[in-house]
C-alpha cells in the first residue's frame, strides 16, 4: 500500500519514493506514513536492490508540520523517529537526493540515509532553534558525525542553512548533481550496487574527537549572543552527549529533552511569533482575494537616511525606483550613503560586486519631480513637517498618474492631513519603515480614513515582496510602537531622576534580553531627533504632568549621543561600547538633588514592570481603539521593530504568561505613587477582572 503523500516507482531495481505533499513535503502523517509503507515494500520485493528518496515539486522536505507541534496523536501515528529507526535496520543501500529545501525531520530524514545526493543550491539546515526547539530526530547525533561538532553545532545554534556546494564541501553530502537529479540519485544508486559498496550508517560512524574543554568555550561564547535565550544550549548538550555517550543513550536523551522543550515558555513563545506573523497578512475586511497592483516601478521622494534605506529595499527586491531629493547636493550625498552601505556588504562577503552594481543600477536619481515618469507607487520620505509634507503630495497628486499609490513614511504626523493635500485620499497610504530601512524587516503600513481596499492590499503584498513584515496600523500618533514605546522611555527617564543610573537600567532590560537598553539604544539613535521634537512641543506641553529634563540638558550641552562621541554614555573614538560617564551621573545626581527627590536603590524588578507595563497598557489602548487589529500584531511590530525579544514572543504574549490581573495590580499601584499617566487602560482592568488574555481580545 502506498499513501498518494509518497509515490513508489521503481526503476532497473531501484525503488523511488517521491514525496508528494505541497507545497513544501511537510511530515504529515501521510507523508511519514507512506514512507514507512514504502520502505517495507522495497524492502519485501526481491527485485528492488536500493532505494532513493526524493521530493517532488518545490524541495526535498521542509520538516515537521508545525501546526500539528504539541497537538495530540493517534497511538497509532508514525513518527519520524520511527522512520530513521527503520532506515537503520534497512538492510538495502538508502539513498537521498535533495533539491530545494531540507529542513529540520527533512534533513534528519536525509541524514538517515546511506549517502545523500544535491542540487548545488539545495539548502540544508537545522532551523528548529528558530522556534524554540532542537533537532529531535538523531540530527544532534548524525549531523557532527558527517560534518564535524563545530560546524554542526553553528547550523543549529543559528538556525541557518548551508547550500549543497557548502555541504558538499563539508562531507554532509556525498555528490552535488548538476543536472536532473532523480537521474544522477539512480545513477548513483547503480555505482553503490556495482561496487558492492558497505551501507554507510550514519548513527555507526565514529564519534568526530573534539578538545577537552570545547563546549564549555562554546557555551561561553554562544552566552554572548543568546541573551537568556536557552534553546541553543540543549542543542550543545545534546551534540555532547551525542559524543561522549552511547548511540542509544544519546538518542533517548535528545527525544526526550525535545519532548520537554516542546512544552517550554521559550518554544511556545517562537511559535505564538511564527504564526504571529502569518496572521499579520490576514485583514479582516480587506479580503486574501482583494486584487491587487503590480509595483514594477517605484519613486522615492527624500534622499536621506530613509529615503535612502527605503531605495535600497526596492533595488534589492528588483523593482526600479528613481530617488528624488530637491537638490543635487542632498541626492549626491544620498547616493555615496547607498554606495557606501552596498560596498560593505561586498566587503563582508554578502554580496557579490556584479550584484551590487546590478542593484545600484536600479536607482535613479533625480532632482525635482520631472523625471519621476509613472510609478506604480510613490514613497515620500521628505522632512517630519506637515506643510512640507502637503505640499509634496499636492504635487505629487498633480504629476502622478491617477492610478499611482502615494505612500508617506511619516512617524509622527496625521496621514489623513497628508492625503487631504491630495484629489485621491483614496490612493494615499502611511508605509512607516523602520531605521535602518534596509536592514530593519518591519513596516507598519497606516490604514487612512479613506484608503482604499485595493490600496491595503496592495501595499502589504509590497511589503512581502521587499522582504518585509507588513503590519497594518490606524491613524493616531506614533501608531502602534512608537506610541508605545513613550510610556518605556518615560519611566526609564523617571528611574534615573529616582535613583536608577543608565547603565543600571539598560542592564536590566538587556538580561530581560533586548540587544540593548533605553540610553543604549538613544545614543544610537541620536538625542537630537528626540530634542528637537520635544522643542517643537514644548508649548503644548501640560503643565501638570511631571517631565525629565535629563535629556535636555545632555543635548544643550552637545551630547548628542553616538555621533557626538557622548550622550547618556561617552564613546572611544572607533568604538561604540557606551561605557559610563562621570560627568552624567553628576548632572543625574544635580537633578534629583533640584526636584527634591531622595535618591534610592531601585530593583531590577521595578525596572522592568516600570519600564514594560506602559507597552502593556497603551497597547491594551491601541487595541480598543482597533488601531491594531489584534494582540499578536502588536507582537510582530515589537519583535522586528524594536528588539523584544523573541523567546518571549512580544509584549502582549508576554503579558499572558503573567497574566492580565499581575499586570493589572502593578498598573494600580504604580497609578496611586505616580498618577495619572500609568491610569489602567479600561481593557487591561477587564481583562483582569474576567479573567482573559490578549490573545482572544476581539473588538465588538
Ligand atoms: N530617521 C528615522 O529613524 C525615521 C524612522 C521612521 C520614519 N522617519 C520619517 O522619515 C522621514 C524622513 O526622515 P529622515 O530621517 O530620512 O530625514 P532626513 O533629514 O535624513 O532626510 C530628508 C530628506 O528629504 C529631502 N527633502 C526635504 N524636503 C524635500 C522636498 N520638498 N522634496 C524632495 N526632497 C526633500 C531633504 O533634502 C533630505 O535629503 C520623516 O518623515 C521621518 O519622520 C524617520
Amino acid at each position: 500500500m502506498t499513501s498518494p503523500a509518497v509515490a513508489y516507482a521503481t526503476r532497473d531495481g531501484v525503488a523511488l519514493l517521491a514525496l508528494a505533499n505541497p507545497p513544501v513535503n511537510a511530515l504529515s502523517q501521510a507523508v511519514c506514513r507512506g514512507i514507512i509503507d514504502g520502505l517495507e515494500r522495497a524492502l519485501a520485493d526481491p527485485a528492488v536492490r536500493a532505494l532513493v528518496v526524493i521530493g517532488r515539486g518545490r524541495g526535498f522536505c521542509a520538516g515537521a508540520d508545525i501546526s500539528e507541534f504539541g497537538k495530540p496523536r493517534p497511538p497509532d501515528a508514525v513518527h519520524l523517529r520511527h522512520i530513521i529507526a527503520a532506515f537503520d535496520r534497512a538492510s538495502k543501500p538508502l539513498i537521498a537526493a535533495i533539491h530545494g529545501n531540507a529542513l529540520g525531520g527533512g534533513l534528519e530524514l536525509a541524514l538517515a540515509c546511506h549517502w545523500r545526493l544535491a542540487a548545488p543550491d539545495a539548502r540544508m539546515g537545522l532551523p528548529e532553534v528558530k522556534i524554540g526547539l532542537l533537532a529531535g530526530a538523531g540530527g544532534t547525533l548524525r549531523l557532527p558525525r558527517l560534518i564535524g561538532v563545530e560546524p554542526a553545532l553553528r547550523m543549529m545554534t543559528s538556525g541557518e542553512p548551508i547550500d549543497g556546494r557548502q555541504a558538499a564541501k563539508q562531507g554532509l553530502v556525498d555528490e552535488l548533481a548538476e543536472g536532473d537529479l532523480e537521474a544522477a540519485a539512480l545513477a548513483f544508486a547503480g555505482r553503490v550496487l556495482a561496487e558492492d559498496r558497505a551501507l554507510r550508517r550514519t548513527r555507526d560512524l565514529p564519534a568526530p574527537a573534539v578538545a577537552p574543554d570545547f563546549f564549555e568555550t562554546y557555551r561561553a561564547a554562544l552566552k554572548k549572543s543568546t541573551r537568556g535565550f536557552m534553546a541553543p544550549f540543549l542543542s550543545v548538550a545534546c551534540v555532547e552527549a551525542g559524543v561522549t555517550r552511547s548511540v542509544e543513550e544519546a538518542t533517548a536523551n535528545e527525544g526526550a529533552t525535545f519532548d520537554r522543550q516542546l512544552g517550554a515558555p521559550e518554544a511556545k513563545a517562537l511559535i505564538h511569533s511564527f504564526f504571529a506573523e502569518r496572521k499579520a497578512a490576514a485583514i479582516p475586511d480587506v479580503p486574501a482575494d482583494t486584487p491587487t497592483h503590480k509595483i514594477g516601478r517605484a519613486a522615492v521622494i527624500g534622499a536621506g537616511t530613509m529615503g535612502g534605506g527605503i531605495a535600497m529595499c526596492f533595488a534589492n527586491a528588483g523593482i526600479p525606483v528613481t530617488l528624488v531629493d530637491s537638490a543635487q547636493d542632498a541626492i549626491d550625498r544620498g547616493l555615496r550613503t547607498i554606495a557606501g552601505n552596498y560596498a560593505r556588504t561586498v566587503e563582508r562577503g554578502r554580496l557579490s560586486r556584479s550584484e551590487m552594481d546590478a542593484r545600484l543600477a536600479l536607482i535613479t536619481p533625480a532632482v525635482g519631480y520631472g523625471a519621476l515618469g509613472s510609478p506604480d507607487i510613490v514613497i515620500e520620505a521628505v522632512f517630519e513637517e506637515m506643510p512640507i509634507k502637503q505640499q509634496v503630495f499636492a504635487e505629487l497628486d498633480r504629476v502622478c498618474p491617477p492610478s499611482t499609490i502615494l505612500a508617506t513614511n511619516t512617524s509622527t504626523l496625521d496621514v489623513d492631513a497628508i492625503a487631504g493635500a491630495t484629489r485621491r485620499p483614496a490612493q494615499v497610504i502611511g508605509t512607516h519603515f523602520f531605521s535602518p530601512a534596509n536592514v530593519m524587516r518591519l513596516l507598519e503600513v497606516v490604514r487612512g480614513k479613506a484608503t482604499a481596499k485595493d490600496v491595503i492590499a496592495t501595499t502589504m503584498k509590497l511589503a512581502r515582496d521587499i522582504r518585509k513584515v507588513g503590519v497594518l496600523v490606524g491613524v493616531c500618533e506614533g501608531f502602534v510602537g512608537n506610541r508605545m514605546l513613550r510610556g518605556y522611555l518615560r519611566e526609564a527617564d523617571f528611574l534615573v531622576e529616582e535613583g536608577a543610573l543608565p547603565q543600571e537600567v539598560d542592564a536590566a532590560i538587556a538580561a530581560f534580553g533586548f540587544p540593548m537598553g533605553p540610553f543604549a539604544m538613544a545614543d544610537l539613535a541620536g538625542l537630537d531627533v528626540g530634542w528637537r521634537i520635544r522643542k517643537g512641543k514644548a508649548a503644548t506641553r501640560p503643565n501638570h504632568l511631571r517631565y525629565s529634563t535629563i535629556a535636555d540638558r545632555l543635548c544643550e550641552q552637545g551630547r548628542f549621543g553616538q555621533k557626538t562621541g557622548a550622550g547618556w554614555y561617552r564613546y572611544e573614538k572607533g568604538d561604540r561600547t557606551p561605557r559610563p560617564d562621570p560627568d552624567v551621573e553628576a548632572l543625574i545626581v544635580a537633578t534629583s538633588a533640584e526636584l527634591g527627590i531622595e535618591r534610592r536603590p531601585i530593583a531590577e524588578a521595578e525596572i522592568l514592570e516600570r519600564c514594560l507595563y506602559p507597552l502593556i497598557n497603551e497597547a491594551a489602548r491601541i487595541l480598543e481603539e482597533g488601531m491594531a487589529l489584534r494582540a499578536s500584531d502588536v507582537d510582530v511590530i515589537w519583535l522586528n521593530g524594536y528588539g523584544f525579544p523573541a523567546w518571549r514572543g512580544g509584549p502582549m504574549h508576554y503579558a499572558d504568561t503573567l497574566g492580565a490581573k499581575v499586570i493589572y495590580d502593578a498598573v494600580r499601584r504604580y497609578e496611586a505613587v505616580h498618577g495619572e499617566p500609568w491610569r489602567p487602560a479600561p481593557l487591561l482592568e477587564r481583562l483582569a477582572t474576567e479573567g482573559g488574555r490578549f490573545a482572544d481580545f476581539a473588538r465588538e
